[in-house]
């Protein structure tokens, strides 16, 4: 049986820095989760087909393959979409301002938990998302739920899209993080909420390092 180490939490929290490197520090696959919920609404976008539309969601569903390679550019593993290498165009505020209302629709849910699973039960994995201890993996062997103070993840994000070149203001990045806060929260096919039986650890006043460490220590107590 493989080891899944699954990790919750509200976007911007250092979730996924922090799967990254647990999985470089055991030797796992990371599988990030929220990628394939924003290539399949790039996808959308890009062909002009609602995702309230179900016979056009599940035509196109069917027509989206989603890969994780390692780039030739710079030896980093990016989100492939259909071949094509999207690992910026996912990132970027139009995948952003409509992925959490994609990720509310069942169809696509199902679509992307049965690949999740797949790819989970072949390997040691470490995963993050938002419902991976509560629906993709209960039964996981390390649950995390991961938070930070609201101007931590600001900052974060900011950050993230200034690297990426994107000239973009603080204000819109609150706004888009608390509506996907609500939406993800609120909607009814797995919300996002810790498992009971989750590690709760705030990022917060810890840097990448003493992220890890901390990580680290509740994995080998256990
Ligand atoms: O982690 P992220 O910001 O890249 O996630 C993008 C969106 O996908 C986010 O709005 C929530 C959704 N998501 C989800 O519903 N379930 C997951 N397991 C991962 C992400």
């Amino acid at each position: 049986m493989s080891v899944i180490i699954a990790i919750d939490g509200y976007a911007g929290t250092g979730k996924s820095t922090l799967a990254r490197d647990l999985a470089n520090a055991l030797g796992y696959t990371y599988l990030d989760t929220g990628a394939m919920y924003r290539a399949v609404t790039l996808y959308l976008l890009r062909n002009d087909i609602s995702w309230l539309d179900a016979e056009k969601l599940g035509r196109a569903l069917q027509n989206i393959r989603i890969e994780f390679r390692i780039s030739p550019d710079n030896g980093k593993r990016h989100t492939y979409l259909n071949g094509e290498d999207v690992e910026a165009d996912i990132r970027s505020m139009a995948v952003s301002g409509v992925v959490s209302e994609v990720a509310a629709v069942s169809a696509v849910r199902r679509f992307l938990v049965e690949q999740q699973r797949q790819i989970g039960m072949e390997q040691d994995c470490v995963l993050d998302g938002r419902d991976i201890g509560t629906v993709v993996f209960p039964n996981a062997r390390f649950k995390f739920f991961i938070t930070a103070p609201m101007e931590v993840r600001i900052a974060r994000r900011l950050g993230e899209l200034f690297r990426a070149g994107a000239d973009i203001d603080a204000d819109a990045v609150q706004a888009n993080l608390e509506k996907r806060d609500r939406e993800e929260t609120q909607r009814e096919d797995s919300p996002l909420r810790p498992a009971p039986d989750a590690v709760h650890l705030d990022t917060g006043g810890l840097d990448r390092e003493q992220q890890l460490a901390a990580a680290l220590k509740h994995i080998e107590a256990q």
